[in-house]
């Protein structure tokens, strides 16, 4: 069942910027990843589900709730941490958990220290002295102290340093394995790869890929680069193998399905194979190709 929808949502900024169209769901129990490059309109999706952007056209819908006109409601659901974060400067860290601990009536501190032992949250001091990722921890607690079931989180690493990074992940899929619904805007790979059940890639403002994480990470099928001496062991190796490509010269890759792998080991003893490699899924190599822009610098 879809917990979160976001249906022909368009925003048009003028001069090309924007997001326009925009269609996706998040079931429940699920992590979408959402990707692009910058400027794509990762955050300005974000933003019309949290009720802070009216849409020019479309609707978002959080638990049945119109993002737009039920924002209160919908925060009932969801915890959200921004893309960047901006924290009064006048308060301690201390000050600030308690004030928005009564924002949101939590009257249990169980989850809250947990969180804070959790990213080693050291909340004394004044906001003004801490250093950016202090911040960054102390706005991951406070936006998930209430234990929401749906997260909502925009870049949530940038500025974590990789310690913080990895124990970011792992909270992340702790929070998967607790049935949290959860939609993951990121520039990082590893932290997609970990986490993510499918991922959304949007480029200028429009959804360009919608993918399987399982498809991606060869799950269902492999693929196999099989290298040949001449031409000729080369040919006879093509007329045994359906899903296959030439990738160079003397290089066939075969695309296997994991259930043929046996049948295709069999298939080798009789080809004069004289290097095999399986081509193992790169998440990162395939998404580049969604980031490197072709616009060229027009003269203003
Ligand atoms: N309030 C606004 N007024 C005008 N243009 C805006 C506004 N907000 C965003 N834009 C433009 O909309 C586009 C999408 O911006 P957005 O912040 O959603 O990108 P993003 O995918 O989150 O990028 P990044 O990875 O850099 O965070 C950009 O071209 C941006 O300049
Ligand atoms: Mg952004």
């Amino acid at each position: 069942m879809a917990v979160l929808k976001v249906e022909h949502l368009t925003k048009d900024f003028g001069h090309g910027r924007g997001i326009f169209d925009v269609n996706f769901e998040i079931n429940k129990g699920e992590v979408l990843g959402f990707l692009g490059p910058n400027g794509a309109g990762k955050s300005t999706t974000i933003r019309h589900l949290m009720g802070f952007t009216k849409p020019g056209q479309g609707k978002v819908e959080i638990n049945g709730f119109d993002c737009t006109n039920k924002p209160q409601e919908v925060m009932k659901y969801v915890g959200y941490l921004p893309g960047e974060v901006a924290l009064p400067d006048d308060m301690t860290g201390a000050q600030f958990i308690k004030m928005m601990k009564a924002m949101r009536h939590i009257k249990d501190d169980r989850y809250l220290n947990h969180l804070i032992e959790l990213f080693d949250l050291d909340y004394r001091g004044s906001m003004k002295k801490m250093s950016l990722g202090e911040k960054r921890k102390l706005a991951v607690v406070v936006a998930f102290m209430a234990d929401p079931a749906i997260l909502i989180l925009d870049e949530p690493t940038s500025g974590l340093d990789p310690v913080m990074q990895e124990k970011f992940i792992e909270f992340m899929v702790e929070e998967k394995r607790r049935g949290k619904t959860i939609l993951l805007s990121s520039h990082i790979f590893s932290e997609v790869e970990a986490t993510c059940d499918r991922i959304n890639i949007i480029k200028e403002g429009s959804i360009v890929a919608e993918v399987d994480s399982a498809d991606l990470k060869n799950e269902k099928q492999k693929n196999f680069q099989l290298g040949f001496t001449n031409p000729s062991n080369l040919a006879q190796a093509m007329s045994v193998f359906d899903n296959k490509k030439i990738v160079q010269p003397l290089v066939l890759e075969v695309t296997v399905a994991k259930e043929r792998i046996s049948d295709f080991f069999k298939q080798l003893a009789d080809l004069k194979v004289v290097a095999i490699n399986e081509r193992r899924f790169n998440l990162e190599k395939y998404f580049l190709d969604f980031y490197r822009s072709d616009k060229v610098f027009e003269e203003i």
